[in-house]
């Protein structure tokens, strides 16, 4: 049995805002089993803060035009407070760029440099010659040489979850200047985690009760088998290398993050007044160590931070590492490069916070991705937290306002009914904390809202509308047992909506007690209660037609850069009307595509105009594959003169548009093959 239990949520970047689907992986169900694990008074803290380095912040910066420490400092904050607004109730929350931090990690890797654990490779990188720097990591995009995405990044593919380094990738190109990169020598200290993978295989054949997408992905890793990776950078940007002759080489983002977890822990024991206080919550062995993370970060929670924890010497390993999957936003991947995503700031500007921390913790992805849609926010609220919650507790409480002068009635004998009811208090609130004890937070819910869904027919069954007249005792007894169960409410819903529970308790002048006190009498009778607002309204459909349509709409996300950061292309020197006139644009249906052989960006495709089917020739392979083509009606240029490219012959050319990145996309138009365009 552990003494107390160190929980840690992914310290998410400071280089956006944060939106529901980050929610839905790390802080929504590390939040809600902090809170439960309060509520069952054990010792715990809650850790979080922001992940302040790594190319994720400069690309931020530069597409902004802004400094590193611009862009840290804007989000660490709205990050923050946005955290703080959603309920996160975190003991402390840090940022990476705190010189504890920068401390700590420089730390970590002289102790493990001094024994000898790194090897010191000089290998060819890529080189992007127009920016004069290397591209580490996501400066580079490619074909991922597992899965064949072509929008992986240097470090990872988010298609596959592969990890990759940037040579790995087909057909690169820099992030920041769209060249093709060069190969040029660099030196960098790899952690060689081949020399870990007997003991990760053996630690994890431990973790039996671990959840089985966790388990699923370390051991297809283990199965691949682990391999050098290296750890430092050629940035200015990060925690420098603390060797001598290292200028201009920081730690890899993600050997500092997960230290971050541990420097947060120092900062917060300063704070408590008692600096030594983050030893026992990192190399006590009576000290439980969860990470709540998203699947994406399982590699570096499972097999690379325990791996560097565990050669250290001096710190506990991680007992669970409970990573949900992915959330999908209308059923599409949350996409901040297109908008399509809902941003918790803005959320919170139209709803109340507990609202989501419900609907969404209904819903979270902890086995297999889920969704969220605003319908089955507005379902979930209407018909789960307004028609059977926010009902019992209303008839509950105008009910005893009403008839009882606001005082909880004295019950007379308990029959069967009463007394299952009061029975099912208790052993719901056991079944909720297994379900918590087991990470399983949707079933958690499920079974919180299942006791509200008891009080409401208990009520209806009682009748207690038509008892007042015929069988005063039985109104009285049935009010008490409703009292008891909404009391127990108060607390059973604590961790999934606690600003709501607080106003409920005000409304019941209750103060609550432990999750395993909640049983017997919460409320005596002749408890003075008093009836305040209706907790939960019902969501009409304007105010989700209206989030709906702002979704759609939105088409630069808040974290983009404004226009101004944009390097638009110069518009060309005038022409003359005449020479305009002279183009013989027209909509073309796609009607076949098909890869030419031998060309890396050839797509022989077949046009029909209506009056004729051409061939066109498209410089496109690497921005579409032929299928995704097939079928579209797109501007063409109708009198190009033929060309001959590799034997082929091209008779006219396809229109794109082409966004800030460099990717081409389709200018889709509805009208009928061979029509003019002017
Ligand atoms: O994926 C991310 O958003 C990372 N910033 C998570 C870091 S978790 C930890 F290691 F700090
Ligand atoms: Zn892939």
């Amino acid at each position: 049995m552990f003494k107390r239990t160190l929980v840690t949520a992914a310290l998410p970047y400071a280089n956006g805002p944060l939106h529901l689907g980050h929610l839905a992986g790390a802080y929504l169900p590390s939040d809600l089993y902090v809170r439960y694990k309060r509520l069952a008074g054990e010792d715990i803290v809650f850790i979080c803060g922001s992940d302040e380095h790594g190319v994720a912040i400069t690309i931020a910066a530069e597409k902004a035009g802004v400094k590193p420490q611009d862009i840290i400092d804007k989000y660490h904050t709205i990050n923050k407070k946005a955290f703080e607004d959603f309920g996160i109730a975190f003991d402390y929350y840090g940022r990476t760029s705190s010189p504890v931090h920068h401390e700590t990690s420089q730390e970590f890797f002289t102790n493990l440099h001094d024994k000898g654990i790194f090897k010191q490779k000089e290998e060819e990188q890529l080189f992007d010659e127009k920016a004069g720097m290397f591209l580490p990591d996501r400066y580079v995009k490619g074909t991922c040489p597992v899965c064949g995405f072509e929008e992986a990044y240097g470090d990872q593919c988010e298609k596959c979850g592969s990890s990759l380094s940037p040579s790995e990738l087909k057909n690169p190109k820099s992030t920041l200047t769209g060249e093709t990169p060069i190969l040029k020598k660099t030196t960098h200290w790899y952690l060689p985690l081949g020399e870990q993978q007997a003991f990760i295989e053996s630690w994890i054949n431990t973790k039996t009760d671990w959840k089985s997408n966790v388990l699923g992905q370390v051991k297809s890793w283990l199965t691949q088998g682990l391999a050098d990776r290296a750890i430092t950078r050629d940035l200015n940007w990060g925690v420098k290398v603390p060797l001598p002759h290292s200028e201009g080489k920081v730690l890899y983002v993600w050997l500092d993050a997960p230290i971050g977890y541990i420097s947060a822990t120092k900062e917060w024991a300063i704070e408590q007044g008692n600096p030594d206080l983050w030893k026992t919550y990192w190399q006590d062995n009576d000290t439980r160590l969860l990470h709540f993370i998203g699947k994406d970060n399982i590699v570096f929670h499972c097999i690379m931070f325990p791996s560097i924890l565990k050669t250290h010497g001096d710190y506990i390993l991680p007992d669970n590492v409970p990573a949900n999957e992915f959330l999908n936003l209308e059923g599409k991947k949350f996409s901040t490069s297109r908008g399509w995503a809902v941003w918790l700031h803005e959320y919170l500007e139209a709803f109340d916070a507990d609202l989501l921390r419900y609907a969404l913790g209904s819903t979270l992805p902890e086995l297999k991705d889920g969704d969220f849609s605003w319908k089955d926010f507005q379902l979930k609220n209407n018909s789960e937290l307004a028609d059977i919650f926010g009902n019992f507790i209303f008839r509950t409480l105008s009910f005893v306002t009403r008839y009882f002068d606001g005082k909880v009635p004295v019950p007379a004998l308990l029959n069967d009914d009463d007394k299952n009811v009061l029975a099912e208090i208790e052993s719901t609130g056991k079944r909720i904390a297994e379900k918590y004890e087991r990470f399983q937070f949707k079933d958690a819910i499920f079974e919180t809202m299942s006791l509200a869904r008891l009080g409401n027919k208990y009520f209806t069954d009682q009748e207690p509308w038509k008892t007042r007249k015929t069988d005063p005792e039985r109104c009285a007894t049935s009010l008490y047992v409703c009292s008891q169960l909404v009391a127990a409410l108060s607390v059973y819903f604590e961790p999934i909506m606690p600003s709501k529970m607080n106003e409920l308790k005000a409304q019941l002048q209750f103060n609550g007690v432990k999750w395993n006190e909640v049983k017997g009498e919460l409320l005596q009778a002749g408890h003075q209660l008093s009836l305040g607002e209706i907790l939960f309204a019902k969501i009409e459909d304007e105010r989700i037609d209206a989030q709906l349509e702002k979704l759609h709409q939105t088409t630069t996300p808040v974290s983009e850069p404004s226009s101004e950061a944009i390097n638009y292309t110069p518009v060309k020197e005038a022409i003359e009307f005449d020479d305009f006139a002279k183009l013989d644009l027209r909509v073309g249906k796609i009607v076949a595509a098909e890869a030419v052989p031998k060309s890396k960006k050839l797509l022989k495709l077949q046009i029909e105009l209506g009056f004729e089917t051409r061939q066109i020739l498209s410089g496109v392979s690497e921005h579409f594959k032929p299928e995704d083509l097939i079928g579209k009606k797109v501007p063409i240029v109708a009198n190009l003169k033929p060309r001959t490219m590799l034997g082929l012959e091209s008779n006219g050319m396809v229109l794109f548009s082409e966004s800030p990145d460099g990717k081409l996309v389709l200018i889709e138009s509805d009208n009928l093959p061979g029509t003019t365009i002017s």
